[in-house]
C-alpha cells in the first residue's frame, strides 16, 4: 500500500510521478531564476504566530465571505489554466470539489472546459471568472457575457500579463497543449491554443500571448471593463500600495495581491511581504485577497492576520487533481480546512473575525531565509 498523502508537498511529489514531464514543468515552473518562486513559500517562515491561550476553542467557525458571497472557509481556488492536462475531467472535477467544500472557484480564461460546462458541474456552487484582456475586445466581452449569463459572481481581471514571463522549462519543452485538448472557450484554432497551430521553437504559450493578449492594457481598461459588466471587478496581480490606490480610485471591488505564482516578473517580493502595505493603502475601501505560496493552514492564518479577506490556491489544487481527480481536489481542500482549523484553535481564534494583526510578528531568525 502506498503511503498516505498528508501535506501539500506529498501531493506535489506524487503529481510529479504521475504527470508527463512537460505538464508537470508547466504547472510547477516560475519565471527565470525562480527567485520569487522560492520566496513565495519561504516568506511564511519569516513570520511567527503569537497564540492566545485559555480561550475555549471547542467550537470553531471557519466561515468567511468574498464580495458578499458566503464560503465555508477563507481558502478558495484560484485560476490555473488547462486543467485537463492534469486529469481528464479537469476544471469540471475541480468545480465539483469546490462546491462540495463550500468554497469558490475562479475559472481561467484558458480553461480546457467551457464556462458553461463548469457551471453545470458546479451546480449552485460559487464561481468567478478570470479574464485576460484580448486584443479583440468583442471576444473579451463575449467571455464576460457568458460568465454573467452562467451566474459567475465576479470578474477577476489579470493585470500582470501583458507578455508571458519566461519560464525556461516551457521554452526547453516547446510547451504546447497535447493534441486532444484545446482552450475550450474559443472557437478558432489559433485562439484555442490548438496544437494544429505552429508555435515554433519557443514556449508555445508565450507565442500565443504575444499574438492574442493586449500589451496596451492600462487603467482605462479597468474603467472600460467596469462600464461593460454589472459584475464586481477584482484586479488580480497588484503588488504595490501605489497600484492598490489606483485600483481603489478606479472603483474596483477587490484586489488580489498576486505575483501570478512567481511566473511573471522574477525578483518581485513574495506576496505575503507586500500584503500589509496594500491592506493599509486600501484602508477598507475594498476587499484584499492574496495568492502565492499558500501551502499550509498556518500560511492561511498568517495571511489573514496580515489583512487578507481570503486566500487563493494555485498549484496545490493541480497536484490534487493530478493525483486523484475530483477526490484529490476534495482531499487537498479538506487538508487545508483541517490545518486551518487546528492552527486557529491552537492560536486561540474561534472565528476568522478573531484573527488579528497582533497574532503575527517578524521572525528574529529563519533557517529558510
Ligand atoms: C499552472 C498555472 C496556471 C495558471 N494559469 C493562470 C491563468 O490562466 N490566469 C491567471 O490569472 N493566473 C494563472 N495562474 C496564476 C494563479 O492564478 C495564481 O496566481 C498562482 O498560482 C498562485 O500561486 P501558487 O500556485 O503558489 O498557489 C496560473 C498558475 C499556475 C501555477
Amino acid at each position: 500500500m502506498s503511503e498516505p498523502l498528508v501535506c501539500v508537498s506529498d501531493y506535489e511529489r506524487q503529481a510529479r510521478r504521475v504527470l508527463p514531464k512537460a505538464v508537470f514543468d508547466y504547472y510547477c515552473s516560475g519565471a527565470d531564476e525562480q527567485e520569487t518562486l522560492a520566496d513565495n513559500t519561504a516568506a511564511y517562515s519569516r513570520w511567527r504566530l503569537l497564540p492566545r491561550v485559555l480561550r475555549d476553542v471547542s467550537r470553531m467557525d471557519l466561515s468567511a465571505s468574498v464580495l458578499g458571497q458566503p464560503i465555508s472557509m477563507p481558502v478558495c481556488v484560484g485560476a490555473t489554466a488547462m486543467q485537463r492536462m492534469a486529469h481528464p475531467e479537469g476544471e469540471t472535477a475541480t468545480a465539483r470539489a469546490c462546491r462540495a467544500a463550500g468554497t469558490g472557484m475562479m475559472l481561467s480564461s484558458w480553461a480546457t472546459s467551457t464556462i458553461e460546462e463548469v457551471r453545470s458541474s458546479a451546480g449552485e456552487g460559487l464561481l468567478w471568472m478570470q479574464l485576460y484582456i484580448y486584443k479583440d475586445r468583442d471576444l473579451t466581452l463575449s467571455l464576460v457575457r457568458r460568465a454573467e449569463e452562467a451566474g459567475y459572481k465576479a470578474i477577476f481581471v489579470t493585470v500582470d500579463t501583458p507578455y508571458l514571463g519566461k519560464r525556461r522549462d516551457d521554452v526547453r519543452n516547446r510547451f504546447k497543449l497535447p493534441s486532444h485538448l484545446r482552450m475550450s472557450n474559443f472557437a478558432s484554432a489559433d485562439l484555442a491554443f490548438s496544437s494544429e497551430e505552429g508555435y515554433g521553437e519557443d514556449s508555445g504559450l508565450a507565442v500565443y500571448v504575444s499574438q492574442a493578449i493586449d500589451p496596451t492594457l492600462c487603467w482605462e481598461h479597468i474603467a472600460w471593463l467596469k462600464a461593460h459588466t454589472h459584475l464586481p471587478v477584482v484586479v488580480k496581480g497588484v503588488l504595490s500600495a501605489e497600484d492598490a490606490l489606483q485600483a481603489v480610485q478606479f472603483g474596483v471591488d477587490g484586489i488580489l495581491v498576486s505575483n501570478h505564482g512567481a511566473r511573471q516578473l522574477d525578483g518581485v517580493p513574495a506576496t505575503l511581504e507586500v500584503l500589509e502595505e496594500v491592506v493599509a493603502a486600501v484602508a477598507g475601501r475594498c476587499e484584499v485577497y492574496l495568492d502565492g505560496g499558500v501551502r499550509r493552514g498556518t500560511d492561511v492564518l498568517k495571511a489573514l492576520a496580515l489583512g487578507a479577506t481570503a486566500v487563493f490556491l494555485g498549484r496545490p489544487i493541480l497536484w490534487g487533481l493530478a493525483c486523484q481527480g475530483e477526490q484529490g481536489v476534495t482531499d487537498v481542500l479538506e487538508l487545508f480546512r483541517d490545518e486551518l482549523h487546528l492552527a486557529m484553535a491552537l492560536a486561540g481564534c474561534r472565528s476568522v473575525g478573531e484573527v488579528s494583526r497582533s497574532m503575527v510578528r517578524r521572525a528574529q531568525f529563519s533557517s529558510r531565509m
